[in-house]
């Protein structure tokens, strides 16, 4: 087995946050989404739950983004040309049924490029789109008065709860998603334990 160091300590503490922090906010979502139907908890504590974390995941993203754009790591973000086509279709082709058969995954981590094509793709787009936008739609519908003049210009209340909605849905998916895909390891356990630990246990190649 070969051990490579993937994730330092900030990026552990921002993703446990993050995660159990996301997790709460989807399942009050559902709460206010769908209050007629759901009695988790009362309307007015999804409310205030749903805004507490949500400011603290906002703050939790500063975190993020100041470690990867302040160390310059952000470059493991950044798909490279070889990931567009051939990285992505590899990784593909293994996840659909390289897997299922028993082949190696193609790709191997390594501290400086940690993540296989997809994963680039998938976790630019969450963390340098969804995640800012939804920050910043939650923000505007926590204080419409305050921020009326913003809201109108973008189009309106209805739109920037649409986008805050939409985007719901999709961190719920996503939540599941990454779950199964994280599972994917050279054991079930492996990734889960290197987001805990920073240490992937690798076998050795060849
Ligand atoms: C129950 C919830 C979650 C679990 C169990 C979980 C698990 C994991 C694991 C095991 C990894 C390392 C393996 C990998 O690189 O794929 C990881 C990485 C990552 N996860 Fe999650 N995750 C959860 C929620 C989330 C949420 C809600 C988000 C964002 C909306 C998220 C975003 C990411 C990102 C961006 C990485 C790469 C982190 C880095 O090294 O910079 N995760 N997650």
């Amino acid at each position: 087995m070969k051990r490579v160091y993937l994730h330092p300590v900030p990026v552990r503490i921002w993703h446990w946050i993050h995660a159990l922090g996301i997790l709460l906010l989807v399942l009050t979502g559902f709460q206010l989404r769908f209050a007629d139907h759901l009695h988790w908890i009362s309307f007015r504590t999804a409310v205030v739950v749903h805004a507490w974390i949500g400011i603290l995941v906002s703050l939790d993203f500063l975190l993020w983004l100041g470690y990867y754009l302040g160390t310059g790591k952000i470059r493991v973000y950044l798909p490279r040309a070889y990931d567009l086509l051939k990285g992505a279709w590899k990784q593909a082709r293994y996840y659909a049924y390289g897997i299922f058969v028993g082949e190696e995954n193609p790709f191997h981590p390594e501290p400086e490029n940690k993540f296989n094509a997809l994963q680039k793709m998938t976790y630019l787009a969450i963390m340098g789109l969804l995640v800012p936008l939804q920050v910043i739609t939650g923000i505007l519908l926590l204080n419409t008065g305050k921020f009326a003049g913003i809201i109108e210009a973008l189009g309106g209340l209805k739109v920037v709860d649409a986008v805050h909605v939409v985007l719901f849905y999709v961190f719920a998916a996503f939540i599941i998603a990454h779950f199964y895909l994280a599972s994917l390891g050279p054991t079930f356990w492996s990734h889960f334990k290197a987001m805990i630990t920073g240490w992937e246990e690798e076998p050795e190649e060849g």
